[in-house]
């Protein structure tokens, strides 16, 4: 029996929400080891929807334990009023059912008050980040400034820590014209919540570490997608974490060789929120009809994604960097009705013909997609639960997908519902 990761293998969005809940049916414990209240996990269970932006997917679920790994970054109040929100839907949350690691980096007021102040500074050239403060969270922890979970036991920790910190970032606050921030308000709204985080801290990497040896069966959450990926993505128009299924285990605390099985969530066509690079976004009446069609619109900031074409070219690339095993094919339904369909197979660059994404963002920016082109299919494929139920057409396409990315379609979700959902192979007992 092998652990799962699930990883985005595009731009994020990809429907990562439902599939983690439908697989942590089958797990006993769920992780996440990467980014923070920047992602929007939407799960409907029985008509009801659940936001979730910094919780495991497993927390809607009794008798699962859910874990915030070392590799996540931590807004205190943002974590304190999911909760609230969470319970309020009748969900359970304790010590027992969520564990958040001691030495996870907490996000503080000022890293928000940078982002935006960053962003601004940007001017015309922004990267379009949530603005939760994310990157500049991720800078202090490599710069060895942060504050982490364990650090809200000692009340003289924080406040020296604090002292450095602030004395870093109120130069540069000052220099982007910003007011400065004092690291006494900080400490005070610090020690206000403190005690609310402090119950469900835990060595995780040893709670984790018991699981398995246990045979518990673990599944790892990815947030975002391998093209956010600050080392493999489209950089520097990305994240500030690593996707890759490599860092399941550097942002929990366990070995690589206790991954298993890493599934890749792919849409059956292309979105991307913010800005940078996208070779086959459709601005035009395409697009509309996917982003209509697919309610395209951020769970965490309302922002109206951008659409375009499948693109297999960019898949194969994170398929293979990100260790993808096979891929979870969603929204194929939005694609129902279309009269031809395009997929992209490669680009065109400065003449020449390439079939992978350059790093540099000149190169990124004037790819020209190379497409093939497929007829659509008029039946509905929406709520499918066999094969039997697709048209031919349709199963032809998700084929082409399988043969252009070099792996195998494992799962195929037809409808945002738990069970209109086909499986071909269950992840916890295929080998990787
Ligand atoms: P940040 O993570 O807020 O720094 O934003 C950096 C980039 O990642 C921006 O383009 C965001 O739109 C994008 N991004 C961050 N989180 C998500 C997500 O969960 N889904 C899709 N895009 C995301």
């Amino acid at each position: 029996m092998s652990n799962v990761a699930v990883i985005g293998s595009q731009w994020g969005d990809e429907g990562k929400g439902k599939i983690v809940d439908w697989l942590s049916n089958r797990a006993d414990v769920v992780v996440r080891f990467q980014g923070g209240h920047n992602a929007g996990h939407t799960l409907v269970i029985d008509g009801v929807e659940y936001k979730l932006h910094l919780l495991p997917s497993g927390i809607v679920r009794k008798a699962k334990v859910s874990i915030i790994g070392n590799g996540v970054v931590i807004d205190p109040w943002a974590l304190s009023k999911e909760i609230e929100t969470i319970r309020k839907q009748g969900v359970e949350v304790n010590p027992q059912k969520l564990m958040i690691a001691e030495n996870a980096p907490l996000i503080l007021p000022v890293h928000s008050a940078l982002d935006e102040a960053m962003e601004k500074a940007r001017g015309n050239n922004p990267i379009g980040t949530t603005k939760r403060g994310i990157g500049p969270a991720y800078e202090d922890k490599i710069a060895r400034r942060a504050l982490r979970v364990c650090d809200l036991e000692y009340p003289e920790v924080m406040k020296r820590k604090l002292d450095r910190m602030m004395l870093h970032h109120n130069a540069l606050l000052k220099g982007l014209g910003c007011d400065e921030i004092s690291p006494d308000d900080i400490l005070e709204q610090l020690l206000e919540i403190r005690d609310e985080i402090l119950q469900y801290k835990a060595v995780t990497w040893l709670v984790l570490d018991k699981f398995r040896q246990e045979g518990k069966k673990i599944l790892f959450e990815g947030a975002q997608g391998m093209m956010l990926d600050v080392d493999h993505g489209t950089y520097p128009y990305v994240t500030s974490s690593n996707m890759a299924s490599a860092q399941a285990a550097t942002g929990s605390g366990m070995s690589p060789d206790s991954i298993g099985y890493v599934l890749g969530i792919t849409k059956a066509y292309t979105t991307r929120v913010g800005e940078g690079p996208f070779p086959t976004e459709q601005d035009n009446e395409i697009g509309h009809f996917l982003g209509e069609k697919g309610h395209e619109f951020g769970t965490t900031t309302g922002r109206k994604r951008r659409c375009g074409w499948f693109d297999a070219a960019l898949v194969r690339q994170t398929i293979k960097v990100g260790g993808i095993h096979g891929i979870a094919l969603t929204k194929l339904d939005v694609l129902d009705g279309l009269d031809e369909i395009k997929i992209c197979v490669g680009y065109e660059l400065n003449g020449s013909r390439i079939d992978y994404i350059p790093a540099s963002s000149v190169e990124q920016a004037a790819l020209k997609p190379v497409y093939e082109t497929i007829e659509g299919w008029k039946d509905s494929t929406r709520g499918a639960r066999s094969w039997g139920d697709i048209p031919a057409q349709a199963v032809k396409y998700v084929r082409m997908i399988e043969g252009l990315v070099e792996a195998p379609v494992t799962l195929l979700s037809t409808s945002p519902e738990r069970d209109d959902t086909i499986l071909m192979h269950d992840p916890f007992t295929v080998k990787g």
